[in-house]
């Protein structure tokens, strides 16, 4: 509240101050008098009101919409090129809420790790509330105790190391279908992130309700196949720039439609949760004959249930946190692993030495006559620095959450209001010559004989985030990358189609994605064909 007071009347010395320059050449001496009397009295104020601590630098914007108007569209460029005038940390008003960038791994240090309790809330906007009903979720939700019964269930339930192994199954299972698919195209145009975007939400589903999509029988588990298109628009909306956001008192308006939109795609994806779980109610209650699965283990959505019936149980579940779990998991899952295996795919490309020399490493761990299995991806080495390389240059979510303090305090000596939101600009520290030696090459020796991992202690290197809202998907996400682009690679050759050119351009959203899709061509690397069947 201060602040507010302080950055308003830091605005009106500065229009005194161009007053003042006009008055002088004018030789309007009482304008001058008052003037020479009023500028040090508003000083004065200003740092009585502010205290020491003032807002963090930034650019001025217009009164009521701010700095939106000049903000552009590829953000995290915006805001990479802010740092460089402004410094490491700067603040800027959008609409009429302030907002602060960190740009160096010093200061993401300080907000992640060493206040990272403070700067633990969210601050979700409009669209991310409507599609994890009121943010009840685990992304979308306030540091309190709802979220870390919800983390809790997700790492403990869903992500936990037993899990995981039990469903390697289901991953073998997609890969293998997708390896077959791709066969079937061999010499036409692959659109790549859809390839590993199918795969991924087939397996996700299976390993959540045990069905996936392109099973035989089309019951009630079947996700349907607009699903892609619905959860791009998801992702389009979430990081969408809102009126209803920046000038909160507009919100009921929707000026942009974004809510309605958003609350479109709500009823399709509940359609299907609503089905899949009523079925799953019934097929429990014995009125109709359940499938029984083949290794006798229950499902995540079977987990679930049971703890929602469960008398004391830690915490009351009910169906809508279960869909909203459901959601986190198929929405954060999906589109990020599709989005990093197609920008690997575009940096091998681009870069032919490169191909040969992960496709060497291939041909020497798994060999010629062999397909891709889960135990050989912790020896490829090399594939994993080309992956690291990419999330360097390429982090899906450059801008991570946006975390909101949640109460006021002092990073780098600037005050840091309650409720302001803090974006941390991870695409910025990739890509600081302070961090890295000719940043913006792509180097995937870099991450060869070093200890790098994904778990965010080195803030250096974070595009799964750090702190206690880091990823809790890291493990899965690493694991289905690396397994489909090393069962592409080793299965096929590939190209960049004739028609196409190449380009390696981004797009802004809350997940960024390359800006043309890759569509490319494959070609048969393995002579027998055998290995391409399911
Ligand atoms: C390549 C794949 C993935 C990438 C790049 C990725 C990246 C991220 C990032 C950057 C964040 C924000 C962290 C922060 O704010 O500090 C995040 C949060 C989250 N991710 Fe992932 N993620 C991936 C896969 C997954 C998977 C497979 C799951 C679960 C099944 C998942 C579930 C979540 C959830 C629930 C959150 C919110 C955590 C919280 O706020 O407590 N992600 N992810």
């Amino acid at each position: 509240m201060i602040s507010e007071v302080g950055y308003s009347i830091s605005l009106t010395i500065m229009s005194f101050w161009s007053w003042w320059w006009d008055a002088q050449t004018n030789l309007d001496q009482l304008a001058c008098t008052i003037l020479t009397i009023s500028v040090p009295t508003l000083v004065i104020l200003w740092y009585k009101w502010m205290g020491t601590t003032p807002l963090p630098p930034g650019p001025y914007g217009l009164p009521f919409v701010g700095y939106l108007p000049f903000l552009g569209n590829n953000i995290h460029e915006r805001f990479t090129v802010m740092a460089h005038k402004y410094g490491p940390i700067f603040s800027l008003r959008l609409g009429t809420k302030l907002h602060v960038v960190v740009n160096s791994m010093d200061l993401v240090k300080v907000v992640t790790r060493d206040m990272d309790q403070t700067f633990a809330n969210r601050c979700p906007p409009q669209t991310a509330l409507a599609i994890t009903y009121g943010g009840s979720d685990v992304a979308w939700s306030n540091n309190n105790a709802h979220w870390r019964h919800m983390r809790k269930l997700l790492v403990s339930q869903v992500l936990s190391h037993p899990n995981l192994k039990a469903s390697q199954g289901f991953r073998k299972q997609e890969v293998r279908k997708t390896v077959n698919e791709v066969y079937t195209k061999i010499g036409t145009k692959v659109d790549i992130n859809k390839i590993a975007f199918d795969t991924v939400v087939n397996f996700v589903t299976s390993m959540l309700w045990g069905c996936s999509k392109s099973g035989e029988g089309k019951d009630s588990s079947y996700i349907g196949d607009g699903f892609r298109e619905v959860e791009f628009k998801i992702i389009e909306l979430v990081g969408a720039p809102n009126i209803s956001d920046f000038i909160p008192m507009l919100s009921r308006f929707d000026l942009q439609g974004r809510l309605r939109d958003m609350q479109r795609q709500l009823e399709f994806v509940d359609s299907i949760f609503d089905n899949i779980i009523e079925g799953r109610i019934k097929e429990n209650s014995g009125k109709i004959e359940g499938k029984v699965r083949e290794d006798g283990r229950k499902d995540i959505l079977q987990i679930l249930l049971e703890l929602k019936d469960q008398k004391d149980a830690p915490m009351l579940l009910d169906i809508t946190l279960i869909k909203a779990l459901l959601m986190d998991i198929v929405v954060a899952a999906t589109d990020t692993t599709s989005t990093m295996v197609e920008w690997v795919m575009a940096e091998i490309l681009h870069n032919p030495s490169v191909m040969k020399k992960v496709q060497d490493e291939l041909t020497e761990v798994i060999g010629m006559n062999n397909i891709v299995e889960e135990y050989h991806l912790s020896k490829l080495t090399y594939l994993d620095a080309v992956i690291k390389e990419t999330f360097r240059l390429h982090p899906p979510l450059p801008l991570l959450i946006q975390r909101s303090p949640d109460k006021s305090c002092v990073v780098a000596g600037y005050n840091i209001p309650k409720g302001c939101i803090v974006y941390v600009n991870v695409w910025a520290i990739h890509r600081d010559p302070k961090n890295w030696t000719n940043p913006s090459e792509f180097k995937p020796e870099r991450f060869l004989n070093n200890n790098w991992d994904y778990n965010g202690k080195n803030v250096k290197f974070i595009p799964f985030g750090s702190g206690r809202r880091i990823c809790p998907g890291i493990t899965l996400g690493e694991k289905m990358t690396v397994y489909i682009l090393a069962s592409l690679l080793h299965s096929f050759d590939w190209r960049l189609h004739k028609d196409e050119e190449f380009e390696l351009s981004d797009e802004f959203g809350f997940v960024t994605k390359k800006r043309k899709p890759l569509i490319i061509v494959p070609s048969k690397r393995l002579s027998d064909a055998s290995l391409y069947s399911c």
